[in-house]
């Protein structure tokens, strides 16, 4: 049977951090676990507008616990905020100790993709409406966020190279 993903807000994405990943400490190197980040967005970001999408922006990125080899990780993706043909993707990352079941969040940032077509223009994407109050705190983040990085690269435009 098949199941419609068409429009759908939300990825999970799960799966076991392998010994590939690890960096030279011995956890998880912060590469992989952004690695992961943009998979979930762009997946996100492709379910929800049904076209193809290039990342924009990724910011607001915390690395708040190690993630260790063996430990089942979540990336879960929320559209926040939607533009034009801009979503505006929220990404928690956590990881789970098989052993104990115990969780911790890891990881949190703030992901903007933009859809475009087959040459690469910019194409509309479904508007996203929040409606719980949850909703509206992290639309008014992704807005916040949005008027910030207009003013740190306006202050980065004006430093001559
Ligand atoms: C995506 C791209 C085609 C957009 O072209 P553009 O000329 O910047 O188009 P626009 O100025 O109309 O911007 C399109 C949208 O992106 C948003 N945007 C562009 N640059 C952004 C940035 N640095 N941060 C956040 N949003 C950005 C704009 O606000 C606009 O949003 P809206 O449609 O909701 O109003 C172009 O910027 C591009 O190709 N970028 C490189 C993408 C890439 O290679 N990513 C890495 C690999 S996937």
């Amino acid at each position: 049977m098949e199941k419609s993903m068409a429009n759908k807000r939300e990825v999970l994405l799960r799966f076991l951090a392998e010994p590939t990943d690890v960096n030279f400490g011995g956890k998880v190197h912060g590469g992989a676990v952004m690695k992961w980040i943009d998979q979930a967005g762009y997946a996100c970001a492709v379910g929800w507008s049904g076209y193809y999408c290039v990342t924009v922006y990724v910011g607001g990125i915390r690395f708040y616990k190690p993630i260790f080899i063996g430990q089942l990780v979540e990336v879960k993706s929320t559209v926040v905020h939607t533009g034009t043909s801009s979503m505006h993707i929220a990404v928690e990352v956590s990881a789970t100790d098989p052993r104990t079941g115990t969780q911790k969040l890891t990881t949190r940032c703030l992901i903007v993709f933009v859809a475009v077509d087959d040459g690469g223009d910019t194409v509309p994407v479904p508007r996203w409406t929040p409606e719980t109050e949850l909703d509206k705190r992290l639309e008014q983040y992704a807005i916040h966020m949005a008027k910030a990085r207009k003013e740190e690269e306006a202050e980065l435009q004006a430093i001559p190279l």
